[in-house]
């Protein structure tokens, strides 16, 4: 039964269809790489291997109800007392919380902005403009506490506080997330008296949104974390099971048959525009986990149908070097009929009294079957709606399948030797003491 047809009944967490692929990876082929899957799994789950401690994300799932508590009670209070919450930190300390925030409009009603995530100065000037008359908090997020754009907005960020609350109410408008014992942000807010919380030292900046990174600023927005890590314990319970059935273990075993055949580049569709940012996170946490020792899918992405109107030319007639995976929710959270027009001028009439959500899974299917009838591997990967459960699904349901596709690439999937690069020439060109 291809995914086309397949009804995603509620109890199902995930379906991963690989109908389309098995031209090009077959069945059997998966088969006979399992037995590899399953040892690059058991490593993870028995903390060997390279990296082996920075398995800390395993257990995140669980995080216990009392820490639960602090963050939840720490963002009623930031609600309270603010209209807004600024979040200031870069890759894997925004990326997560981002997406969620995204991806649940309707769970969100705190509005929370994302700074220090670039170095544009025309930003910066927009964002402390539009603060002037806010009440606003600032939760800034870094493991190393040294990040250059983090700090930067940090910094102004804390000028701008005390411009407008005066220096003796600002550090109960800052919360720090950062390493529990060292760094300069540890210190500075053990100095001023902010109130933290921790990212355990054995989990990396990629793999860190079921932890405070993420789940605080959730939390603030207004995201039930009980939803989220619930929707995580069942994934991450489903994706560690030495089962040949296991979909983030067959989805790593066609990425990697494919990419040991020549395919380079991986594009993530997706037919929601509200899961632009999870395809960033995805971007982030397959792109720095992966792409190493010259090896690893480059990986991209396109929210359709806007990009079939931009990127659909390449997809369908351009290089065979790409993969195809299609992230798609079943069912919409709310639905719009396309209205009848009596003069039908605009020749619409044939679609009226059905839904846009109907229009676009017919867009889905017909550019899978086009995709597919172009000669390019596709898969899909669907869950039965975005939800704060299925959010925490679909975050294990990558970070397993990267884990493993690392291991099996013969990598170190959670370090990032080659990010240091660019900070160390940037550096020396800032002229930066000790460099
Ligand atoms: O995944 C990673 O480790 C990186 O993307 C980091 O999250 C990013 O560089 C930010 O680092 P830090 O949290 O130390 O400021």
């Amino acid at each position: 039964m291809g995914i086309t047809d397949a009804k995603i009944k509620e109890t199902d967490v995930i379906a991963l269809n690989t109908d389309h692929v098995n031209r090009f990876v077959s069945e059997q082929e998966i088969a006979g790489a399992m037995p590899g899957a399953f040892d690059a799994l058991q490593s993870l789950l028995r903390h060997e291997g390279p990296g082996s401690d920075f398995l800390g994300w395993l257990d995140l799932p669980r995080t216990p109800e009392r820490e639960i508590g602090e963050i939840t009670d720490a963002a009623k209070r930031i609600q309270d007392e603010n209209d807004l919450l600024v979040v200031v930190g870069i890759g894997g300390s925004y990326l997560g919380s981002r997406a969620a925030i995204e991806a649940l409009p309707e769970e969100t009603p705190f509005p929370v902005l994302f700074a220090g995530n670039n170095l544009s100065p025309e930003y910066h000037s927009r964002l402390l403009s539009s603060l002037e008359d806010k009440r606003f908090a600032v939760c800034v997020i870094s493991k190393s506490g040294t990040t250059t754009e983090t700090a930067i907005a940090f910094r102004l960020l804390r000028g701008k506080l005390v411009e407008r609350f005066g220096k003796d109410k600002t550090g109960k408008r800052i919360i720090a997330i950062t390493d529990p014992d060292k760094g300069a942000l540890r210190q500075m807010a053990a100095e001023k008296d902010w109130q933290t919380f921790p990212i355990p030292p054995d989990v990396g900046g990629r793999y860190s949104v079921l932890s405070p990174v993420g789940l605080f600023p959730c939390a603030t927005a207004g995201i039930p974390l009980a939803g989220l890590l619930g929707g995580a314990v069942s994934g991450i319970d489903r994706f560690t099971r030495t089962d040949a059935s296991n979909e983030a273990l067959r989805y790593a075993l066609v990425r990697s048959t494919l990419h040991g055949r020549g395919t380079i580049v991986e594009v993530l569709s997706t037919f929601h525009p509200e899961l632009a940012l999870f395809c960033e996170w995805w971007k982030q946490l397959a792109g720095e986990s992966e792409g190493k020792e010259h090896k690893g899918l480059f990986p991209a992405s396109t929210v359709l149908t806007t990009d079939l109107h931009s990127m659909g030319q390449y997809l369908q007639e351009g290089n065979r070097n790409l993969l195809e995976t299609f992230l798609i929710a079943a069912n919409p959270r709310s639905d719009i009929p396309i209205p009848h027009d009596g003069d039908d001028l605009d020749n619409l009439n044939y679609i009226s009294g059905k839904t846009i959500s109907h229009v676009n899974r017919k867009a889905f299917e017909g550019t899978l079957a086009a995709h597919a009838a172009g000669n390019l591997p596709v898969m899909t990967i669907e869950v039965p709606s975005i939800t704060p459960e299925s959010l925490g699904v679909l975050f294990t349901f990558f970070e397993v399948a990267v884990a493993v596709s690392g291991r099996l690439a013969g990598i170190n999937p959670f370090n990032q030797p080659g990010v240091e690069e660019y900070k160390t020439r940037m550096f020396k060109l800032l002229e930066k003491p000790g460099y």
